[in-house]
């Protein structure tokens, strides 16, 4: 799929942008902080609906809109094609009055072709894979890190899982504040059995989810690490997860690695909604006395090894950087496997920090897919030849220009 347009009001820089855009690569440059980010930021969120960086959203909505503005709109629109169809996308961010006093409350809303849609049903409609330098977060980071990194590709390619997590998020809020009464004021712990069920039908989906696509990702990350490392590194990933999904399937196992999962193979979410209910009531007494739900996806781990060692507590940076490239081209197969079109790449400034071997294997990448957007201060960075196949657009100010080509 490739971007043909982006439209942006209010967002970030940019009090307006238009662009069109051709297919293949297109190359922004320019100094700091003038907005290249920002446009591949915008990409991101037409297929994410959250920032890859901001914190929050709020942060996006241009902070130069006048105070006195009492409703403030910011707008991403993208038009894409997609299996050969245009479809059109349309993010707004909205700061408004809430109710008499001087705060404001901040939404979002989404459209399909002009028509309201939940974003749990507008995940997967437009794919991107961004890299991004503080991406070794994914191994330096804490386990939370890891989850949404594995959440943020399944809720693109698995229909269904962005509705889960929500309402697995949602049942875990709620659970969490009857636990924290039930250990203050008492009552019948079998008020939980509503949430505990709902915790068990939505995670049961999220942990299977999991169980798919590590194996996918790990087969797929695997081909370009050997390659990538001449055959001297070995790369695997890990899921541990909170509670052993396999255990109503083949009994008690030590902690199972992602292959072993796979070997279980036909392990359905109904199997795993069983056996997570059960922990669920084991752990009761302990959740009531913490206040806080201990067992459950929202507690697994995902490790990365090379060779047997864990690169979050002894990878080298450039350990950390062949295996941050090897886990993005396994996305960008698994979306082109599991959906049949390419995704839509982001990479900011990456070529700097790679070698000459790395930044072959990523120009290959960048051949196979149908548009990438890069972003680099430094044009020498790149071949002539790269330079004069594509487009290289400048941007300065939140302004961007096409230098020569229209
Ligand atoms: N919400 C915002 N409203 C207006 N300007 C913003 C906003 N957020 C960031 N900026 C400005 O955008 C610029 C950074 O843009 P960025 O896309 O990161 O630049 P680059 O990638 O070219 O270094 C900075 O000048 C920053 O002050
Ligand atoms: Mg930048």
């Amino acid at each position: 799929m490739y971007l043909t347009r982006l439209s942006l009001t209010n967002f970030r820089i940019f009090s307006r942008l238009e662009l069109d855009f051709p297919r293949r690569v297109i190359l922004f440059h320019g100094a700091n902080a003038q907005g290249k980010t920002s446009v591949l930021e915008a990409v991101a969120f037409l297929a994410l609906f959250t920032s890859f960086s901001a914190s929050t959203d709020r942060q996006l909505l241009n902070f130069n809109l006048p105070e006195s503005d009492p409703i403030k709109v910011g707008r991403i629109i993208g038009e894409f094609v997609r299996g050969g169809r245009k479809n059109t996308l349309e993010v707004r961010l909205i700061q408004e009055p809430n109710g008499g006093n001087d705060s404001t409350r901040f939404r979002k809303e989404a459209l399909l072709n002009g028509v309201n849609r939940r974003f749990s049903e507008l995940y997967g409609q437009f794919n991107a894979v961004s890299f991004l330098p503080q991406m070794a977060k994914i191994f330096e980071g804490g386990p939370v890190d890891r989850r949404r990194y594995l959440d943020e590709i399944l809720c693109q390619i698995e229909p269904g899982y962005s509705k889960h997590l929500l309402k697995y998020t949602q049942a875990m809020t709620r659970r969490n504040a009857l636990l924290k009464r039930l250990g203050e004021v008492g009552g019948p712990p079998d008020q939980l059995d509503f949430w505990d069920g709902m915790l068990a039908e939505h995670g049961a989906y999220l942990v299977r989810g999991r169980i798919g696509i590590l194996g996918q990702l790990e087969d797929n990350a695997r081909q370009t690490h050997q390659k990538l490392t001449q055959g001297r590194e070995v790369f695997r990933l890990e899921y541990q997860p909170s509670f052993d999904p396999t255990q109503p399937l083949l009994g008690q196992i030590a902690l199972p690695g992602v292959q072993h999962l796979a070997e279980a193979g036909k392990i359905e979410a109904k199997d795993i909604e069983t056996g997570f209910a059960d922990e669920l009531r084991k752990h009761r007494k302990e959740d009531i006395r913490r206040g806080s739900t201990s067992v459950g996806p929202h507690r697994d781990e995902i490790r990365f090894l090379a060779n047997q060692v864990d690169l979050g507590n002894y990878g080298s940076r450039g350990q950390m950087r062949t295996a941050l490239l090897s886990l993005k081209f396994a996305e960008v197969e698994l979306m082109k496997q599991r959906s049949g079109e390419w995704p839509v790449l982001l990479l900011d400034e990456v070529m700097a920090e790679l070698d000459p071997i790395r930044r072959g294997a990523l120009l290959g990448l960048l051949d196979k897919v149908e548009q990438a957007f890069v972003t680099t201060t430094d044009l020498e960075m790149f071949e002539p030849d790269f330079l004069a196949q594509h487009k290289v657009w400048k941007v300065e100010q939140g302004v961007v220009s096409k230098e020569g080509q229209t």
